[in-house]
């Protein structure tokens, strides 16, 4: 064979993991719905594929592809193998730091974002990217699903539920974080995050910190029957009317699910609703913040995934250094703090 065949078979094989790389993601959702993670989690030591076969109430008849499931997710690392000797040596299936945080019993469990950002709401609009970058003025999401991606969440209870329990357990995980931020709580008496969702990280920062008075403000229909409790509430309204008065606002991965102008605005209306003078006064946001040069490449390519899907599904995007420098100073804020905390994301303090 000549180089340039060799070359084309390689760039085929390469080609064609980059296909079917859907392949890895629908098994590592099917593993969390079957209850992989906790099965092996909850047998206390390596399991073998029968073990693993009758934890999971699969007809033993369909062990093969049980089998095979587990091999795609060992070879793509979302679990391990090792040997045990019972009567035989024979191998078994152990968690790796990737299966470890889907153990539905751990606080820290991202199941829910798995089966989320999978379901078909949010898989079908990708099918009407090219078509929207071509023609059509609807986005992708509305396209797939006949509605834009908020209005379209008050209509479908079931999409309702899965995104929210997804973004409750990406919250959920700033727990991890949340006690190291003193410095940046330190002084407020009031925060409002504001679309806050479920109150998920609210509720995090108000138990972290009791002295502060937390308010969640998001859309009325996800507030709706939220109880009040402790330091604790819940305020319906629309971010882009009116935002309520506290010393500090608090947006976690919320201007990336909008544009640029969008944010413009969004900003413009925290501002008003901060104290422009003293010490109090600001806007924290947590969202991603690219960084081509200092990030490693795994991890930029996670990020520029995200910035793919804000504008497949809400017509947002993710943002570098710069970008959100020139949002800020558009909103009429002085300077800003960057720290970059949290893997995918980072915390920003904004200020007047
Ligand atoms: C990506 S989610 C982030 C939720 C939460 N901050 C978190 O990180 O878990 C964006 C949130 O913004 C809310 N939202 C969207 N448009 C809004 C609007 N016009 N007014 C108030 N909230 C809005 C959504 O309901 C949703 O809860």
């Amino acid at each position: 064979m000549d180089q340039e065949a060799i070359e084309s078979f390689r760039a085929q094989a390469r080609l064609y993991k980059h296909i079917f790389n859907y392949v890895s993601s629908m098994s590592l959702k099917c593993a969390v719905q079957l209850g992989i993670p906790d099965a092996i989690h909850n047998h206390g030591e390596p399991i073998t594929l029968s073990e693993l076969v009758s934890a999971l109430g699969i007809d033993p008849t369909n062990a093969s592809f049980t089998y095979r499931l587990m091999w795609v997710l060992v070879h793509a690392g979302f679990f391990a193998t090792t040997k045990v000797n019972k009567d035989e040596e024979k191998e078994a299936y152990v968690l790796t730091p990737f299966s470890k945080i889907l153990v539905k019993e751990k606080i820290n469990c991202l199941s829910p974002f798995v089966v989320g950002m999978l379901c078909p709401a949010m898989m079908m609009p990708w099918q009407f990217l090219s078509d929207w970058m071509q023609r059509t003025k609807k986005s992708p999401f509305e396209t797939a699903n006949g509605k834009p991606f908020w209005d379209y969440m008050d209509h479908d209870p079931v999409f309702k539920a899965l995104f929210h329990d997804a973004m409750r357990s990406d919250s959920q995980m700033m727990n991890l974080v949340v006690k190291d931020c003193e410095q940046v709580f330190e002084g407020l008496k009031s925060l409002v995050d504001v679309g806050g969702g479920t109150g998920t990280i609210a509720r995090v920062i108000s138990e972290a910190y009791p002295q502060l008075k937390c308010t969640v403000f998001d859309l009325p229909h996800v507030v709706a029957n939220l109880p009040t409790t402790g330091n604790l509430n819940f305020v319906g309204g629309d971010l882009f009317q009116h935002i309520p008065s506290a010393d500090a606002i608090l947006m976690k991965l919320v201007l990336h699910a909008f544009a640029d102008e969008e944010c413009i605005k969004i900003l413009k209306k925290c501002r008003e609703a901060i104290p422009t003078k003293g010490e109090k006064g600001k806007v924290i946001i947590i969202d991603i913040v690219i960084n081509v040069e200092k990030d490693e490449h795994e991890l930029t390519e996670a990020k520029l995934f995200f910035d793919m899907l804000m504008m497949v599904e809400v017509s947002g995007r993710e943002r570098t250094e710069q970008d959100w420098q020139k949002l800020f100073m558009a909103a009429g804020f002085s300077h800003y703090k960057l720290t970059p905390l949290f893997g995918l994301r980072s915390l920003i303090e904004v200020y007047p």
